[in-house]
């Protein structure tokens, strides 16, 4: 049995100020919800105060994006071991992170080594282009950046990988694959090549989340397909009201 797993990704939203509302918006009603592992992943500079907003409780934290070195000059950039005194988890290789700052399928292997060499979650992002969509490649691209993020870990570490199908032209879009097109991708794509990698046994375990424009009016529909484990929530995690109908919403599908 998987675990129903939903983490809101804030991205670049909000001061320390703006952070605590929101979780203190949220906090009672998603502390309820506990048959679904909650994850809030807010900016950097809000980690602290969110973290001691959710120290005694089961929410856990996570981060956007690290650097995979321990420490050095490198500019800018945060540290494995910076997020893990705060975190448990950390968002790698998102497609604004691949379209913006210049993330390869090469830099998402060694941040997702890095990150379980310091015991953090690795929630990795993979997902087509629209032109891929449309010139078939959905399938060999969904593959390909699977297995380049997965190609250091060991069979017997997979399951603490969480995996995130996020189509690029479902985030922020309003549009949306149907739930079960994501099934497929999440079924006979991801799984599937889990599964060669490392074994049935392990892939089985793995938890695929779908993300893209996941809302409180759509989310059942994608938590009622069988191989879609929870959501990866930008714009609706923002709302406190939005995310936890969608937190509720895979209590129910996954009950
Ligand atoms: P969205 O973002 O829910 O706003 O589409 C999802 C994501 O980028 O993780």
């Amino acid at each position: 049995m998987r675990k129903p797993f939903v983490a809101g990704n804030w991205k670049m939203h909000g001061t320390v100020e703006e952070a605590r509302h929101r979780v203190w918006d949220m906090l009672q009603p998603l502390q309820e919800i506990n048959q679904v592992e909650r994850v809030l992943c807010p900016p950097f500079t809000a980690l602290l105060a969110v973290a001691n907003m959710l120290m005694g409780t089961d929410i856990g934290l996570g981060a956007q994006n690290m650097h995979w070195e321990e420490e050095g000059a490198y500019t800018g950039e945060i540290s494995p071991r910076m997020v893990a005194e705060f975190a448990r988890y950390v968002i790698l290789g998102h497609s604004e992170r691949r379209k913006f700052f210049g993330e390869t399928d090469e830099t998402v292997r060694k941040k997702v080594r890095a990150a379980l060499d310091h015991d953090l979650v690795p929630i990795v992002c993979v997902g087509e282009t629209i032109g891929e969509r449309e010139t078939g490649l959905t399938d060999p691209v969904v593959q390909r950046q699977v297995l380049a993020a997965l190609a250091d870990v060991r069979p017997e570490e997979v399951a603490r990988v969480i995996i995130a199908y996020e189509p690029v032209w479902a985030i922020g879009t309003g549009l949306t694959p149907t739930p079960e097109e994501a099934n497929r991708v999440h079924g006979q794509v991801i799984r599937a090549v889990l599964a060669r990698r490392f074994g049935e046994e392990a892939a089985q375990q793995v938890r695929i989340l779908y993300g893209g424009s996941v809302k409180p009016h759509n989310a059942a529909g994608f938590f009622a397909q069988p191989d879609i484990d929870g959501a990866l929530v930008g714009g609706a995690s923002l709302i406190p009201e939005a995310f936890v109908a969608i937190v509720r919403a895979a209590a129910e599908a996954k009950a």
